[in-house]
């Protein structure tokens, strides 16, 4: 049985038990969010397998109540429970349980829920939301979702996408966001089924895997606009032009026309197929990926905090800042090269000439990427 440490923490780990060392930084990410939270939570880290996650949450935040951990593998319940008191965490504070987490979460009290399957988490979102919606006192609650079935969200697998997602997926350089909104928008219809809005408080394309921790909010009023949060982006590749839609407002389409809309215009999804070249992602999350204030937070935690990945993920936050209130896609400088026939200038030069114009930032989903609101024809005069 091997030790191995992650921050404060340090487990046991056995070979049949789940455990990726490459997972630190999702750990060390989510941690940091978990404390910027305000409320205080009890938590259910639902696929716990070593119990590394939940005991993290515990003894690194002090807004952590309580944390169960639990896993259907039986042979998870002896190696959980010699971590938690490994780590001196009270039995008070952290209870370990070997079961099947659609039955265990049943007439639970948890305001925060820790989605961590193999694959997909579709399959558990509407459980998860079900069992904070079946307590009226609960009108705030969180959900953490890891999501590593990347080659389904991001197009290689287009058809089990539509099938799982029922989603288009987008099988180009833009596929991670694409990706990580068509996630966040199955995660908005589950919460808005339940009366639910959501807020998501940081959003992760990283590796092979997506994450995000979720803000649920009970109320018509802000379902109804979390709903308006969905729609399409378009991209032609051989322009590098991006559009998105949201979905129609009005789809008796005979009286729109009559009628338009506020602005005069007739409301309606812009045609899905401009012409041969136009690609469609979508039904996706249109909404911001993060909350600013609460990545504000994470940076004073990170600060505060010892983390191998200390430096990575002060980088790695900025990041995450800058993007937050950006458009939806961004475009990439080796593409606008190519079809330029242009050397391509370095990103950073790129960004400030255009910052000159309208607010252009950096993006965590690719090294090489920008976003901007400034359209295409602007952005190709200046590179
Ligand atoms: C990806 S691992 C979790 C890793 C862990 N959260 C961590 O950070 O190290 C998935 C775990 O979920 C467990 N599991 C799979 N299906 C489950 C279910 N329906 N209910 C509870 N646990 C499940 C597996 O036994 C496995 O240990």
């Amino acid at each position: 049985m091997e030790k191995v440490k992650e921050n404060t923490t340090e487990i046991h780990t056995k070979e049949n038990i789940f455990y990726n060392p490459h997972m630190e930084l999702c750990r060390d990410i989510s941690s940091l969010c978990v404390g910027a939270i305000k409320d205080k939570l009890r938590i259910c880290d639902g696929f716990s397998a070593t119990g590394i996650r939940g005991i993290r949450y515990i003894k690194e935040n002090e807004n952590v109540e309580s944390i169960a951990l639990v896993d259907a593998n039986r042979h998870a319940l002896p190696l959980m429970k010699k971590n938690i008191k490994y780590n001196k965490v009270t039995s008070k504070k952290a209870t370990a349980y070997n079961a099947d987490i659609l039955q265990h979460l049943f007439g639970k009290d948890y305001n925060f829920i820790e989605l961590d399957p193999f694959g997909s988490p579709q399959s558990f979102l509407r459980s998860a939301i079900g069992e904070f919606a079946s307590k009226s006192y609960i009108k705030t609650a969180y959900l953490s979702v890891t999501a590593t079935d990347t080659a389904v969200l991001c197009g290689a697998k287009r058809k089990a996408c539509i099938k799982l997602y029922h989603s288009f997926p987008m099988n180009n350089y833009l596929c991670h966001e694409m990706g990580l909104r068509i996630l966040l928008a199955n995660i908005s219809y589950a919460a808005t089924e339940y009366d639910f809005s959501i807020e998501p408080l940081f959003s992760l394309s990283h590796r092979h895997y997506f994450k995000t921790i979720i803000k649920l909010e009970r109320g018509a009023e802000k379902t109804a606009e979390t709903s308006r949060k969905i729609g399409y982006l378009e991209f032609n590749p051989s322009t590098l032009e991006i559009q998105t839609n949201e979905l129609p407002k009005n789809t008796n389409k005979k009286k729109t026309e009559e009628k338009g809309n506020e602005n005069g215009k007739a409301d309606k999804l812009e045609n899905t197929n401009k012409n041969e070249n136009w690609e469609i992602a979508g039904p996706l999350w249109l909404g911001n990926l993060h909350n600013k204030n609460i990545l504000q937070n994470m940076r004073e935690l990170n600060e505060k905090r010892n983390y191998k990945n200390k430096y990575k993920l002060n980088t790695l936050l900025i990041t995450l800042i800058e993007e937050t209130d950006m458009p939806v896609g961004f475009y990439r400088t080796d593409r606008l090269s190519k079809i330029l026939k242009k050397e391509s200038p370095k990103l950073e030069k790129l960004i400030e000439k255009l910052n000159k114009k309208n607010k252009t930032t950096k993006t965590h989903f690719d090294s090489m990427g920008f976003k901007t609101s400034i359209n295409i024809k602007e952005i190709k005069k200046k590179f």
